[in-house]
């Protein structure tokens, strides 16, 4: 089902207001990533939205084509982040490199929009911090509660901003990992962190970055909730624009690739670090200023598109069972874009509970817990969280002593075998 009235066409850049887009890809129409389905003998009544990816030739802003209603996509969540090992180590990381480069003292206060259900923000336990979330998923701000994490079922903007201000003062630190790019109004959020950032305070985002989405051709990262697909030049650009200053920038390899990108007010103390500097040279040798490295980003996607697909189905005629690893929003696009599904899937392990026993969306492949996984072994897993690779490959390691195989779908189609060695298809 088509629901062009809870989503609408982007017009002017959400960075700079221009209208001069370069169309870079376009996927037809798909359903909401995270919109886990109970299992059904119909499914006539699933929503689609309509998918593609432009980019803004004034300010190299990578978008969607179109922005899907948030209340449609986030009041009831069920991405809930990862008890993964490296997330959890991530996490303990940013709290202490925050901790330490700002100074963070005891019972300083600091704010996390899309704080999920608060496990970023318990790292700040042992600093003594006062800590608040802010997620509009109202199942995870209950659980964030029932932690200990104080959190309003909210949206963050000015407003929130505001009441937050006047119950508990400024923030030292007003965090945002893999949340920005989920919001469309940056002015309001901008405005918000504003007012509520004391004067030598940080605001520090995590946002999967453009050029790892482009050099990795990771273009199932691109689903509804992904709005905006950032550059440094870019984020620089849009920070500028709203009194605030973009002042350091760290790469890293969480979800694909993404950046940590500290902002203070434009009058505050932190100076510009040459990290922009670095990265923003980068991406013009990357050729991301012009539209010539979009198009043959462009290519290589379709390429996927094409062999995946091919692989998946050759092996499935020749007897072999096939199941997906990871039931991430990124592995929802990738098949439903490369049109894989039940036919191909005998079934998707994942390990959250609450994605277990649904079906994914679009495709209907069942989830499943990795203890019936392992109880019948397919002979392949299509590695879906291909993000968790290392540490995917390290605990399925039995698997592949076994004789079992893990294809990696992306920069392009890879069967790995025990001893990690990557065969490419033939
Ligand atoms: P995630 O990395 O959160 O990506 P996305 O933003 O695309 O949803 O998704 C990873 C999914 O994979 C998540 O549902 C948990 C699951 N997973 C496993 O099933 N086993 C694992 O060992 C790991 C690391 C993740
Ligand atoms: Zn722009």
């Amino acid at each position: 089902m088509e629901t062009s009235g809870r989503s609408r066409l982007v017009t002017h850049c959400r960075v700079c207001g221009a209208a001069d887009w370069q169309e870079v890809v376009s996927f037809g129409s798909v359903p909401l990533a995270n919109a886990f389905l109970d299992p059904a003998t119909s499914y006539e009544d699933e929503a689609r939205f309509p998918l593609g990816v432009i980019s803004c030739r004034s300010c190299r802003l990578m978008s969607l084509t179109h922005v899907v209603d948030p209340e449609v996509m986030y009041r009831t969540y069920f991405y809930v982040t990862s008890d993964s090992e490296s997330i959890t180590r991530h996490m303990r990381y940013v709290a202490q490199t925050c901790t330490s480069r700002f100074a963070l003292g005891e019972d300083e206060l600091v704010v996390e929009m899309g704080s999920n259900t608060g496990a970023q923000l318990l790292a700040f336990r042992p600093g003594g911090q006062r800590v608040l979330g802010v997620d509009p998923a109202l199942n995870l701000a209950a659980t964030a509660n029932a932690h200990g994490v104080l959190t309003l079922p909210e949206y963050f903007s000015d407003r929130t901003a505001a009441r937050i201000r006047n119950g508990h003062g400024q923030a030292r630190l007003i965090l945002g990992r893999h949340v920005f790019a989920h919001v469309d109004d940056l002015a309001d959020v901008a405005a918000g962190v504003r007012r509520l950032l004391a004067r030598d305070g940080v605001f520090a985002i995590e946002v999967p970055y453009a050029l790892d989405l482009v050099e990795r051709v990771a273009f199932d990262t691109v689903y509804h909730e992904h709005l905006s697909y950032f550059l440094v030049g870019t984020l620089a650009e849009l920070f500028d624009r709203h009194g605030l200053r973009l002042f350091d920038v760290e790469r890293l390899p969480v979800h694909g690739g993404s950046i940590l990108a500290f902002v203070g007010l434009r009058e505050g103390p932190w100076e510009q670090q040459g990290s922009v500097a670095e990265l923003f040279a980068a991406e013009q040798a990357a050729g991301l200023h012009q539209d010539a490295a979009y198009g043959e980003f462009a290519h290589k996607v379709a390429r996927v598109r094409q062999e995946l697909p091919r692989l998946v189905r050759g092996l499935v005629a020749q007897g072999a069972r096939v199941a997906g690893y990871g039931a991430s929003a990124k592995g929802t696009t990738l098949l439903n874009i490369c049109g894989i599904g039940a036919d191909e899937l005998q079934f998707c392990s994942d390990t959250t509970v609450l994605k277990q026993g649904k079906v994914l969306p679009g495709t209907h492949v069942p989830v499943c817990s990795p203890q019936s996984a392992a109880a019948e072994p397919p002979d392949y897993y299509l590695l879906l969280a291909w993000n968790y690779a290392d540490e995917i490959l390290e605990k399925e390691r039995r698997f592949l002593d076994n004789g079992g195989r893990f294809i990696l779908p992306v920069p392009e189609p890879v069967v790995l075998s025990a001893g990690a060695r990557a065969t490419t298809p033939t």
